[in-house]
């Protein structure tokens, strides 16, 4: 594979994604990468630390230059879905045959389509590239967060069910929301600052204060529609028929389908926004098909990937090591909590914190690029 196409490359995803390939020299690996951008064609392409023989980079490509696109190999996108919806087809209808690895969900579900998240389906990835494959879609990040830590009780066919209780961070809902929520964060401490400064004034009178300054007009929710900081928002993306948000939807569907699984294991549970910035924490309770001892379980879990790791489950090492603040910025992912619940013995209770714009989302298309690149 010789050229690979970047789009979006400049927002929040896009940017984690440069990040860790620069980390990893993963260009190193690419004869041309050529960006694109919707806004900026002929800008300046970003510094990928080229020198001496290898090829220069050109300038960003109009994004929608469907000639331009289809003279690539492979075109990694992190533009959003309406993008997605714009260009793919159009490649495609006009006979492109190159790779397509996106961030979007746009096409994710698609039976041409493989969720990737190699170090839990890697045959699945091989598998499909053998079978002629080209398109490769990064899955939600929750999903793909919840694998990355109970992989090995899913691989090793030990799950009934899984119900998920999930903690999202700001993040998820994009960079505007990380801003709202610090701004919230501010006018809710700036709302009682004088308050907060005299050790003798009254709790509840503050609680009242900061109450109605959260209820009031004036508190910044044009992103999340509601208050965060200092509250929470149990629904996550629309509304669906059955009851569910789409959020909790996917996690059934994307989770079987990223695994490959003939039956499908259930996963349900309430997904929730919480004034976290960028890990996404669940809380679960996996019914599993038989009793387990809790070291054979912990030993399942800390050895399915190089990245999951098993917390005590201590008071200490649960805060210090099993908490978005410990987590953020870092591949990661602690699980903790663990123990049998009191409903039984095959009932297990698990807690992970990982960070989603990492293995929610950059850390997966990197590697599945790499691995196309053989
Ligand atoms: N839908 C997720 C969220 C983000 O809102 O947190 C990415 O999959």
């Amino acid at each position: 594979m010789q050229k690979v196409g970047f789009v979006g490359w400049r927002g929040m995803v896009g940017s984690v994604l440069m990040e860790r390939m620069l980390a990893e020299n993963d260009f190193a690996h690419i004869a041309e990468p050529v960006f694109f951008s919707t806004s900026n064609a002929g800008g300046q392409a970003p510094d990928i630390g080229r020198s001496g023989s290898e090829k220069s980079v050109a300038p960003l490509g109009d994004a929608f230059d469907i000639d331009a696109l289809a003279e690539l190999d492979a075109i990694v996108s992190c533009q959003g879905g309406d993008y997605t919806k714009e260009v793919f087809p159009r490649l495609r209808e006009r006979g492109w045959q190159g790779y397509w690895i996106d961030a979007a969900s746009s096409l994710r579900m698609q039976d041409d389509a493989i969720i990737v998240l190699d170090p839990v389906n890697r045959d699945v990835i091989d598998r499909g590239i053998a079978a002629g494959t080209k398109n490769f879609i990064g899955g939600n990040c929750t999903v793909s967060l919840m694998l990355m830590a109970l992989g090995g009780l899913f691989k090793a066919g030990l799950v009934d069910w899984v119900s998920a209780m999930t903690y999202q961070a700001a993040s998820g809902a994009g960079a505007k929301n990380m801003r709202e929520l610090i701004s919230q964060m501010g006018a809710v401490r700036d709302g009682v600052a004088g308050e907060l400064a005299d050790p003798a004034s009254a709790i509840l009178e503050i609680d009242r204060k900061v109450a109605a300054n959260m209820r009031s007009a004036e508190f910044p929710t044009a992103e999340f529609g509601a208050p965060l900081a200092g509250s929470l928002l149990p629904w996550i993306d629309t509304q669906l028929e059955s009851g569910q948000s789409r959020e909790e939807w996917k996690a059934q569907v994307e989770a079987n389908k990223i695994l490959g699984t003939d039956i499908a294991v259930p996963v349900d549970g309430t997904c929730v926004r919480i004034g976290a910035m960028r890990c996404h924490s669940q809380a679960f309770t996996v019914k599993l098909n038989k009793n387990l001892p809790l070291a054979d379980i912990e030993q399942l879990i800390g050895t399915a990937n190089d990245w999951v790791r098993v917390v005590p489950n201590e008071r200490e090492a649960t805060l210090q090591q099993l908490t978005p603040t410990a987590v953020t910025g870092k591949l990661d992912i602690p699980v903790g909590r663990l123990r049998k619940l009191s409903m039984g013995p095959e009932y297990l209770n698990a807690f992970t914190v990982g960070d989603q714009l990492l293995w929610g989302a950059a850390e997966p298309l990197r590697r599945v690029l790499l691995i196309l690149l053989g």
